[in-house]
């Protein structure tokens, strides 16, 4: 699948992360390519290949319903055309990063979420404690026909207030991990979404 990295509006994203630390994009991702990745997500789900997403890492990783009620499924290069055309994407955007904010990222992981209705995510910061390898995140939108009501949104903790992002299809949002604190609200329908992050070099602490 061809995704040309123009339409990730690349330009913006940098300028943003540089100003102030995030950036929402709308229409970001090639339509046909947010409905592959959302096609994929749906049919892993049916197939019972997504699996209770865990918090922490390593050996303090649980499982804990009451915090993240997604259910997730990590990205591997060559498993569909769409997340490799994804993964292509965003290696453009980490090349870019580095080329313009010399961040030195080094690597992306990324995992499909999809969050049952009523299902959130706790107030929280991507980087671990104990880990400080998470750099940037990137949530990439996978739902059609979003409507407001619905909920669902992602709560972003600026320090100049909450601003919300709701989750419409083909819109990505990066920011800088380690000290912008996030939630997921609750929806009343399915709620499908790409989440990864760029990593540096480094190692747990
Ligand atoms: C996460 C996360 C945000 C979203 O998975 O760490 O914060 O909007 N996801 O799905
Ligand atoms: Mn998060």
């Amino acid at each position: 699948m061809n995704a040309p990295a123009e339409s990730l509006q690349l330009a913006s994203i940098v300028d943003d992360l540089a100003n102030r630390g995030w950036s929402h994009q709308r229409l970001a991702l090639p339509v046909e390519l947010s409905c592959a990745l959302a096609g994929e997500c749906r049919s892993r789900a049916a197939a019972g290949n997504l699996a209770p997403a865990s918090v922490g890492r390593g050996d303090g990783q649980q499982i804990l319903e009451g915090v993240r009620g997604d259910r997730i499924h990590w990205l591997e290069r060559g498993q569909s055309a769409a997340s490799d055309a994804y993964l292509d994407l965003m290696d453009e955007l980490r090349q870019r990063l580095n080329r313009e904010l010399f961040l030195g990222l080094e690597d992306f992981e990324c995992h499909f979420a999809l969050y049952p209705p009523g299902a959130f995510y706790q107030k929280h910061l991507d980087r671990f404690r104990d880990d400080d390898r998470r750099a940037v995140s990137v949530v990439a939108y996978l739902n059609t026909d979003w409507q407001p009501e619905q909920g669902g949104a992602l709560r972003l903790h600026l320090e100049r207030g909450e601003h919300d992002v709701l989750p419409e299809g083909g819109s990505l949002v990066v920011f800088l991990s380690a000290n912008l604190p996030h939630e997921v609200l609750p929806a009343n329908r399915e709620r499908l979404s790409l989440t990864g992050w760029f990593r540096r070099r480094g190692g747990p602490l």
